[in-house]
């Protein structure tokens, strides 16, 4: 019964961004809770999910915010970026528009986001290799150009889940 959801030293806000169907909002799930779910709808509006890590003997709770990728379900802008320290921007390896739009949603981020925002960029759904459309080398390159984390994952079978947030979440820290 010690684990009070005050029970941690750091608290941070983490935002999901990235095109409707990339994975954000199992991305989510698969971290904080370990599930997976094959029919998730488009997300409405804004939902969020905890879980605490420990990073150097620390307990870090992270406060994880997921909003939908389409225009017309998005929530205010403003108040989704307001006191993030971390994001997440999701493509689909299997999706090169979803890959196009990283940019976009970078620009997004530079408008409302702290500038000190650590930002990790991820191509979600590797487990989709034999649909790959979006080769490793030039996300990875271009992440090193923008100063972003980078890595591979998949939502449906965990692969670099736990990795894609902790690496996150200890370049905040
Ligand atoms: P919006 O809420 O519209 O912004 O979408 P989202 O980015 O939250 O995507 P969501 O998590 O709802 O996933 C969209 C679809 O992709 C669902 O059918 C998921 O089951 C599927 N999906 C998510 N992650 C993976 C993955 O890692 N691999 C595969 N193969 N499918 C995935």
């Amino acid at each position: 019964a010690d684990d009070y959801s005050y029970d941690y030293e750091y608290l941070f806000k983490i935002v999901l961004i990235g095109d409707s169907s990339v994975g954000k909002t199992n991305l989510l799930s698969r971290f904080t809770r370990d599930e997976f779910n094959p029919d998730s709808r488009a997300t409405i509006g804004v939902e969020f999910a905890t879980r605490t890590v420990e990073i150097d003997g620390k307990r870090v709770k992270a406060q994880i915010w997921d909003t939908a990728g389409q225009e017309r379900y998005r929530a205010i802008t403003a108040a989704y970026y307001r006191g993030a320290v971390g994001a997440l921007v999701v493509y689909d390896i299997s999706n090169s528009d979803s890959y196009e739009s990283v940019s976009r949603w970078l620009t997004e981020m530079k408008d409302h986001a702290d500038a000190n925002i650590v930002i990790a960029l991820v191509g979600n759904k590797s487990d989709l290799e034999h649909l790959r459309a979006v080769p490793t080398e030039e996300a990875k390159n271009f992440a090193a150009e923008n100063n972003l984390v980078f890595t591979e994952a998949s939502a449906l079978n965990a692969e670099n889940v736990e990795l894609t947030f902790h690496q996150l979440i200890k370049s905040i820290y």
